[in-house]
């Protein structure tokens, strides 16, 4: 067993996890529930002291992600020698996909008035933040039976 890649494959999926489940939870319980209930005054201070909390959740889980993920490239993609024509294709596309992700996030934890006009629409960036999860995740199981079909080909039946 390879414990680093245990780990790492663990704190990977955790921060996933953390970081997309925390954005479908404000897209779709607290903020309709904020609006529906709360004077724009309560609303921005509501707004700020959740902020002030999620911001290190955000980070903390955008480091994570790339500190692992890059344990994960170095452990299962370089010495697999991967042949398929299809694995490095998808993986710049995951990875284009994650920086937007990360900069969606970032803008949307931001203060200053760059970039106001994204947190203006955070109802609408903060479903694009999901949408682009979702296909990440599509993307990374995809790439996980490219690239085991090719070392076990009954890998894919066999899971
Ligand atoms: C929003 C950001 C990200 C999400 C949601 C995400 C999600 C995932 C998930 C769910 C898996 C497991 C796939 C499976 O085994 O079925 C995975 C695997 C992986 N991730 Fe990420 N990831 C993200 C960012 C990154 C980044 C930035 C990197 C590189 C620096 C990366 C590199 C990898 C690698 C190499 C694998 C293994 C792929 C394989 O099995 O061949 N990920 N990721």
């Amino acid at each position: 067993m390879n414990v680093v890649l245990l780990i790492s494959r663990w704190i990977h999926l955790a921060s996933a996890i953390v970081a997309v489940g925390g954005a479908v939870f404000m897209r779709f319980a607290l903020l309709p529930a904020a609006k529906a209930t709360l004077t724009d005054d309560l609303h921005e201070r509501l707004r700020e002291a959740v902020r002030a909390r999620w911001v290190k959740f955000v980070y903390a889980s955008i480091a994570l992600l790339l500190i692992t993920g890059s344990i994960n490239f170095a452990i299962l993609v370089i010495p697999s020698k991967i042949k398929s024509h299809l694995y490095h294709p998808i993986f710049g596309v995951k990875i284009l996909a994650a920086f937007a992700v990360f900069f969606i996030a970032s803008a949307l934890m931001s203060r200053g008035p760059g970039f106001a006009g994204i947190r203006a629409k955070r109802a609408k960036w903060l479903g694009i933040l999901i949408a682009l999860g979702g296909l990440i995740v599509l993307l990374s199981g995809i790439l996980n039976q490219v690239r085991t079909s090719q070392i076990h080909p009954t890998a894919i039946t066999n899971m």
